[in-house]
């Protein structure tokens, strides 16, 4: 089966939404999305959008903050550009319906929040549930549209590209690598389509399911900057995965986010007995930088032998706690912990994948056609650690700016007619019936991935990580080939891939900076490392 339309949008999250709403006054968008659509990270974010919003608050003063957070790897244009193209998206998010909490006087002001590494309060946010709010908005916006369809379950497997059309015998007239639209697997029906596209979108999120703990939904499997590296996209900065400091400890709760909004209204670390400590560690403590957060926990745990940490804001009126996190409230309350009156057991786990398929200030790849945005693009803006709230920010300006670059592709190139595509050409592969090998597989990579690539690394560590993922994707491909492809296949080819991405970033930077921490380099390397990590076939 074949489905044409100007544009591919692959993933329903803040990005690819926001895109295609955009995009749906020039053209016909089709997205497709791997499970429900609002199935997304976003829909889980809970502190907010970080934007200059308040007369006393600068762009000057955001932009300072981006830039010290990402450790001297920012690009300082695109700073700039995000920092002041933020405020309009956010207004236009409000435009659209979205409903951000508001102060109680009679001016309505919005309520800024805090997080840490950031010298005003300037989070915009809906309780501690933005993400869920966002998600809703731009998909009642979405459905409404007739020039959008959205297509559920329906799982992108690998680019249509023109040398991959060449390899098929099909004569292309463009000299540059170019990009028509995707193969995309219908979980429902196991069928494999062929969606062409006049501009193709990657807006698949993040890859925090390449570790064993993560704040992040399991559609998190890095599939769009697995799916790009084989096109022959270029990929950056992986080694900067982003370990949030604060998931609920808790054997069910699958490592809920405890906001850093909560740190941000005056939380309190503290040890096993009851000491704070993050004062030992930085003078800005439980408000200090991400990294240095995690860092500093993840020492004491390793110093002490405990199993987590302690999180602590009874000390706030129970009444205003309520009111300001009830989605943290309600859920710890269902594990037996009352926020308003015990502090609350927390560890560090993979949060933000601050790298991914390189891009220029629109969100464009290297390959014509193909844009990247969202959290699968390194765009500069996070450098070697993303600030606290940037990065729903990032995504709403990288939308906006790369449908109005793809909108001006689109008018230049209408009236060429589509590339034909070949079906999707399954071989003599066969039904598997050993999905067990898929299943242990996943979990090795998941493992080895926390315990050897994690928080701290050593040069050792990653040699042994790179050993490991070698085998596992000597037997992927074999198994890929042989067998018809589901799409637990599929996520466990990308998650492969991406483990071996961050692996060799990690090997590559030979010293420590923002995220990436080796005990081998533990210094930072201005002369020879103030660049970023690239990599492609
Ligand atoms: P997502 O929202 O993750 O959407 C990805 C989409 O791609 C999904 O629809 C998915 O199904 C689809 N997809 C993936 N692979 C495929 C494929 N192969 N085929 C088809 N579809 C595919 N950031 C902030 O700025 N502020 C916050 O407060 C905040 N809180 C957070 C809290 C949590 C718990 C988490 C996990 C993240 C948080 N973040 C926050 C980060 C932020 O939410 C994400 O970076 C952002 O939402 C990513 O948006 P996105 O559109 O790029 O991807
Ligand atoms: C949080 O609410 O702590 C998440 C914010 C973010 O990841 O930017």
């Amino acid at each position: 089966m074949e489905v044409q339309s100007d544009y591919l949008v692959i993933g329903s999250g803040i990005a690819g939404l926001s895109f295609a709403l955009e995009s749906a006054r020039s053209g016909t968008v089709a997205i497709v999305t791997k499970r429900d659509p609002q199935e997304t990270s976003t829909n889980y974010a809970q502190g907010g959008i970080a934007s200059v919003l308040d007369p006393e608050d600068q762009p000057e003063l955001h932009i300072k903050d981006t830039l010290e957070s990402g450790d001297g790897l920012c690009k300082e244009d695109v700073v700039k550009m995000v920092v002041r193209e933020g405020p309009g998206r956010v207004q236009e998010l409000i435009g659209l319906g979205v409903n951000f909490t508001r102060q109680s006087g009679p001016e309505k002001k919005l309520d800024l929040g805090m997080e840490g590494g950031h010298s005003r309060r300037r989070i915009v946010h809906a309780k501690d549930h933005t993400g869920q709010e966002v998600e809703k908005v731009l998909l009642e916006r979405a459905r409404e549209q007739p020039n959008i369809t959205i297509y559920d379950n329906h799982m992108a497997i690998d680019l249509i590209t023109k040398s991959k059309l060449i390899k098929r015998g099909i004569v292309i007239s463009e000299t540059r690598e170019t990009c028509w639209g995707a193969y995309v697997l219908d979980v429902k029906t196991n069928q494999v389509k062929t969606f062409l596209a006049r501009v193709t979108v990657l807006a698949t999120g993040g890859a925090g399911k390449v570790y064993l703990y993560t704040s992040n939904p399991d559609i998190a499997s890095g599939d769009g900057v697995a799916i790009g590296y084989r096109a022959g996209v270029k990929v950056a900065n992986m080694e900067f995965v982003q370990f949030h400091p604060t998931c609920l400890y808790h054997p069910m709760a699958k490592s809920f986010l405890i906001s850093e909004a909560v740190r941000g209204e005056g939380g309190i670390l503290l040890d096993s007995k009851g000491n704070r400590f993050m004062e030992k560690y930085h003078p800005l403590k439980e408000l200090a930088f991400r990294d240095i957060v995690a860092r500093s926990i993840d020492l004491e745990l390793k110093k002490s032998g405990d199993e987590c940490v302690y999180l602590d804001i009874s000390h706030k009126p129970a009444a205003f706690i309520k009111e300001r996190f009830p989605h943290i409230y309600h859920t710890c309350l269902k594990y037996q912990i009352d926020i308003t009156k015990e502090p609350i057991p927390v560890v560090p786990a993979a949060h933000y994948m601050c790298g991914g398929l390189l891009t220029d200030k629109n969100g464009l790849t290297n390959i014509d056609n193909l844009y990247a945005i969202g959290e699968v693009a390194c765009t500069g803006l996070h450098g070697a650690n993303r600030l606290a709230s940037n990065s729903l920010l990032e995504a709403l300006v990288f939308a906006k700016r790369a449908a109005k670059s793809a909108s001006e592709d689109l008018a230049a190139n209408r009236n060429i007619p589509l590339s034909k595509a070949p079906l999707w050409d399954s071989g003599s592969a066969t039904d598997s019936e050993e999905s067990v090998v898929v299943t242990h597989n996943w979990d090795e990579i998941r493992r080895f991935m926390w315990n050897y690539v994690g928080i701290v690394r050593t040069n050792k560590r990653l040699a042994r990580a790179r050993s490991r993922v070698q085998i596992i994707q000597e037997e992927i491909k074999e198994y890929y080939w042989n067998f018809i492809v589901t799409s637990d296949l599929l996520e466990l080819r990308n998650l492969a891939q991406v483990a071996e991405l961050i692996i060799t970033c990690a090997s590559l930077r030979k010293e420590s900076r923002g995220l990436h921490y080796n005990l081998d380099y533990p210094h930072q390397d201005n002369e020879h490392w103030k660049r970023d990590t690239v990599i492609w076939i």
